[in-house]
């Protein structure tokens, strides 16, 4: 059984869902901790509803070695999940956690990738482009933004009346039915 923790700075409907969705399949894995870089961040509820422990930790913290491994491995962390965590993964958790992190990117990388490109910001700018689809992004985690191997896309359509709101909906609609399943394919087999 895999010991998951999720990071996340904001609202957390990704993390709420796979959270729901492991405590259905609890011999596979577990969401044992809910790390996040801001206090006042909707995923800490989230969390704390399910049950889940969770940690506030500052960005010299996250960058700390010592300080990181220690917190997940007091929580025998076998996976990481990123799920709208916007802060740099420093390498020495990305050497820790060879092939063992994940992200979820709102975009058809390498499409409206990199630094800066978040949530609703990417949505502006498929927008903005006249992109006729967009999509999701599963992918490995290195210590570049947005770099490592695609596991996994799906996409939508992006019509002429889409807003910004409106495609993050059919985005998310795409992160709930597909993140917790490719975590499952490729973390828990
Ligand atoms: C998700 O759409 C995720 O793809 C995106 O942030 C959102 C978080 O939503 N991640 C990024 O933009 C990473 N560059 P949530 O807090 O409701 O799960």
């Amino acid at each position: 059984m895999k010991k998951i923790a999720i990071f996340a700075s904001g609202n957390g409907s990704n993390a709420e869902n796979i959270i729901r969705y492991f405590n259905e399949k609890p011999q596979l894995a577990e969401v044992s901790l809910v790390v996040c870089n801001k206090s006042d961040a909707g995923v800490l509820k989230r969390a704390e509803d399910f049950g889940v422990p969770t940690a506030i930790i500052s960005k010299s913290e996250l960058n700390n070695s010592d300080f990181m491994l220690g917190l997940l491995q007091k929580h025998s962390v076998d996976i990481i999940v990123l799920a709208g965590f916007l802060l740099m993964i420093p390498a020495f958790l990305t050497n820790h956690y060879k092939n063992r992190i994940v992200n979820i990117h709102p975009s058809l990388l390498p499409d409206y990738g990199g630094k800066g490109m978040f949530g609703r910001h990417v949505h502006e700018a498929v927008i903005a482009a006249g992109e006729k689809q967009t999509g999701i992004t599963i992918h490995l985690v290195t210590d570049k933004y947005d770099d490592g191997a695609i596991l996994f896309q799906a996409k939508t359509e992006v019509t002429a009346e889409d807003t910004p709101e409106s495609v993050e909906a059919k985005i998310h609609h795409l992160e709930k039915k597909y993140f917790p399943q490719m975590i499952e394919k490729f973390f828990c087999p």
